[in-house]
């Protein structure tokens, strides 16, 4: 099939190079002229495992190509699949201006019958929108139909997600609609939820407000076993080991980031609040999330008392593993907060230095930030003379390290633990003050 991506970012890059790798020809387009001519010499935007090999091997074989121009790829596609950036406003209302922007584009360069498909999460209704504005722009009369298809992939393992996904949802309204994107989707051999366009719209929002939901329960379940003592590793083996709650995202820790959950939460609430639903439970999704940072900061404080001139060391800065993303990531709120009571900062991560270094280029705190932020080499590096160290994201890298090195060359053995990666029992052993989330337990046990 020749198909079209409109906007070639972390959803719209890694579906582009999927749909090509299965056979189709794809034209990946974005306005951002650097980044096309980047990623048509094979320079990636973003660091996703396996996509640079998959875009330099579907470019070799013709089967994807790169584009500013989306009146060359609507002219060349049946398929025009939209996944520009929904950001939402200060309020939480989703600011669809790319989204209309590119509807329009599109129908002014419509010469026949288009299929045109959603790709970015988008507010429920947002369909009939973009069939609105495409009724009222295009300039011949040609046919066209409107699907939802949200995406579910995650970023670190992007190209897994979207070649064994655990479901499709194509939302339609003509049969036409639906045998395309069957067809489309029919080499993955996945379970399809056929529905109509509000529904499948809405299952992409319910989804990712539902996975926020889970953590920041089990960050709730974590706060109380903090207060009484009990582990919530424990706890959540426990509850995940019956087959109706699920092990999946239960992981306690400092809360999630990322481009997705927050964003989605909060529109998710705006959209009801729209509607005449006040969505009470996901404003409290949210409260948890936010209060999770600062029970972390908390915990660093009750530790070194004063921050001012204490070096604290951060591992890891994108808002999760494999990545290179820190869009909400915890990490850079943390550098903030302590950069702003001059504590002296020692940091790594393994892929996200240079993007967290053009974030921090104008932080607000009283000293120079080069003398107050180092960027380290690795974790043995960061751990130089510090009087703690933060785990902020759970790289594999940092679960097996030498600790005894890590000690030596801490100033004080103290770790605190925002994603719980170690054994609470096994560091204390080794000589440190572990402080994890919700772990406490575990340590009281060995007394
Ligand atoms: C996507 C979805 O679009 C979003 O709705 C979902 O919630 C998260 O995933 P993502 O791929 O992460 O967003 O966004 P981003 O990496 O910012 O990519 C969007 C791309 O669209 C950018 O490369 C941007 O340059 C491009 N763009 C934006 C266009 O090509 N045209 C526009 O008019 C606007
Ligand atoms: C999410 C959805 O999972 C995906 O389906 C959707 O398409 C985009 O949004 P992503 O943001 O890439 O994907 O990462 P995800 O693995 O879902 O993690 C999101 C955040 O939740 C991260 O900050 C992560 O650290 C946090 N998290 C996840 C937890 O705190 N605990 C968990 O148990 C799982």
């Amino acid at each position: 099939m020749n198909i079209s991506i409109i906007g070639s970012g972390y959803v719209g890059l890694v579906s582009g190079a999927c749909f090509a790798e299965l056979g189709n020809k794809v034209i990946c387009v974005d306005n951002d002229s650097k980044k096309i001519a980047s990623l048509k010499k094979g320079i990636m935007p973003i660091y996703e495992p396996g996509l640079k090999d998959l875009v330099k091997t579907n470019i070799k074989m013709k089967r994807l190509k790169f584009t500013t121009s989306t009146k060359e790829a609507v002219a060349a596609s049946k398929v025009i699949f939209i996944s520009v950036n929904t950001p939402t406003l200060g309020n939480g209302e989703v600011d669809l201006t790319d989204v209309e922007n590119v509807a329009r584009h599109i129908a002014v360069n419509m010469t026949g019958y288009r299929l045109i498909v959603e790709k970015s999460t988008v507010p429920v209704e947002t369909g009939e929108k973009i069939k609105h504005a495409i009724s009222t722009y295009v300039k011949r009369k040609v046919k066209f139909d409107i699907a939802s298809n949200p995406e579910f992939l995650r970023e670190g393992q992007a190209i897994n997600d979207f070649m064994h996904p655990d479901r499709v949802v194509i939302g339609v309204e003509s049969k036409q609609a639906k045998d395309i994107l069957v067809s489309l989707y029919q080499p993955l051999h996945a379970t399809l939820v056929v529905t109509d366009i509000k529904s499948a719209e809405l299952i992409k929002h319910a989804s990712n407000s539902f996975l926020a939901t889970k953590i920041s329960f089990i960050n709730a379940i974590a706060n109380i076993c903090d207060i009484v003592g009990a582990d919530v590793v424990e706890v959540t083996k426990g509850m995940g080991l019956d087959k109706r709650i699920g092990r999946a995202f239960l992981d306690a820790g400092i809360g999630y980031g990322g481009s997705c959950f927050p964003k989605d939460v909060d529109a998710f609430i705006h959209i009801a609040e729209k509607i005449g639903y006040n969505f009470e439970l996901l404003k409290a999704v949210r409260g948890i999330n936010r209060q999770q940072i600062n029970l972390f900061l908390n915990k660093i404080k009750d530790t070194l008392w004063v921050i001012k001139d204490k070096t604290i060391g951060i591992l890891g800065l994108s808002f999760k593993p494999n990545t290179d993303d820190i869009r909400n990531a915890p990490a850079i709120e943390i550098i903030k907060s302590l950069l702003a009571e001059d504590a002296k900062l020692r940091v790594f991560d393994p892929q996200a230095m240079k993007k967290t270094k053009a974030a921090l280029s104008l932080g607000n705190c009283r000293r120079p930030i080069s003398a107050a932020l180092k960027f380290c080499r690795d974790a043995y590096d960061t751990s130089k003379g510090c009087d703690c160290l933060l785990i902020i994201t759970e790289w594999d890298e940092f679960k097996e390290l030498d600790f005894g090195k890590i000690k030596k060359l801490l100033k004080r053995p103290i770790i605190i633990d925002g994603r719980n990666i170690y054994e609470p029992l096994k560091m204390q052993k080794l000589g440190f003050t572990y402080i994890g989330t919700g772990t406490k337990g575990a340590l009281k046990q060995d007394e």
